[in-house]
């Protein structure tokens, strides 16, 4: 008989063993639970191909919120979904816009139990379903801009603790981080969506948020899968422009990059566990082709394991259950 000379089973030899020398944590602490509100419905509305996930109405919000908080999530990261849209994108940046009313809401009922993010962008609320303003066919990137500063400014009044630009116009963390500050907002965060990638695990959102562009496509805008060092470089730049926390998104195919983010720089890494990385595990566990709960698990930890400092995803509230027990 031989012998091995060295033995890693003997680190696996009981739970509690295995418990002693795990690596990698997951704590319900990491989660972002993402919160669609729309205008003008007055109940809950499916979404389709995103099993159990619904668009709100106004009503509906500070009771989600509850349901959230009490599972010890930690923060929320709002979308709205408008009654009208148009060519400049305005109900994004009206004082009285959906995101805006719910955040307010969520500020008066909640304080600081629930740290409160929104999304920045102009997709759902452009006639074009485009992330910035078009001249033409073309995205006008610093047009753009100033629109993002004053979305964000503008849900800075309602009471946001961080803000989340996810247009990928260039210089857009500058000029937000500029704006906020000229209003006395220097308090309010930045968590950029950096590195966000053309990705057709976007698809189920598009739905759910009604943010499908009308003509072409997000290539002009978005990083292509391609190009690793490109994504790395957006991710720079937003750190150099003021970003708080950058994120990597998706997240699965993507775990390289957060990796990368993570061995290279020293700002909290996001990751983002998109909605088509939600609906292909949904729709694998619907079939009874998988344990959804293992799966869930195994994905999250990898997320966290690829060096996610927090994880924006539709799983937080059934994870944050598994958790508890
Ligand atoms: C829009 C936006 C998208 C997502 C978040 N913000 C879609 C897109 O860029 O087309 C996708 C999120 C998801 O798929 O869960 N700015």
């Amino acid at each position: 008989m031989s012998f091995p000379t060295r033995r890693l089973r003997r680190l696996r030899t009981s739970s509690n063993m295995r418990k002693l020398l795990q690596e990698t944590t997951l704590s319900v602490e990491d989660f972002i639970c993402p919160v669609f509100v729309q205008e003008g419905i007055d109940t809950r509305v499916s979404v389709e191909a995103m099993s159990e996930i619904e668009r709100l109405p106004l009503d509906d919000v500070a009771d989600e919120i509850g349901t959230i908080s009490d599972l010890g999530i930690p923060a929320v990261m709002l979308f709205g979904i408008p009654e009208k849209k148009d060519d400049a994108g305005t109900a994004a940046f009206d004082d009285n816009g959906i995101v805006q009313k719910a955040i307010s809401q969520i500020r008066q009922n909640f304080g600081n139990k629930i740290v409160i993010m929104a999304d920045v962008c102009l997709c759902q609320y452009t006639t074009t379903g485009h992330c910035g303003i078009a001249n033409g066919e073309k995205i006008d990137n610093d047009l753009s801009i100033d629109t993002l500063a004053k979305i964000a400014t503008s849900q800075a009044r309602a009471g946001v603790d961080i803000v989340s630009p996810s247009a990928m116009m260039d210089g857009q963390v500058a000029t937000i981080r500029a704006a906020l500050d000229k209003e006395g907002f220097g308090d309010v965060s930045i968590m950029s969506h950096s590195a966000k990638h053309r990705s057709s695990f976007y698809a189920p959102f598009r739905n759910a948020a009604e943010c499908a562009p009308k003509f072409g496509d997000r290539k002009t805008y978005q990083v292509p899968f391609t190009n690793p060092r490109e994504a790395i470089r957006e991710v720079e730049s937003d750190i150099e422009e003021g970003a708080d926390i950058v994120m990597i998104k998706p997240a699965l195919a993507y775990l390289d990059l957060i990796a990368k983010a993570r061995d290279k720089f020293d700002v909290p890494v996001a990751a983002y566990n998109v909605s088509g990385e939600y609906a292909l595990v949904k729709g694998a566990a619907m079939q009874g082709w998988i344990n959804e709960k293992d799966i869930i698990t195994e994905i999250l930890y990898s997320i966290k394991r690829a060096g996610a400092d927090m994880i924006v995803t539709y799983f937080a509230k059934p994870a944050a259950r598994h958790l508890q027990s």
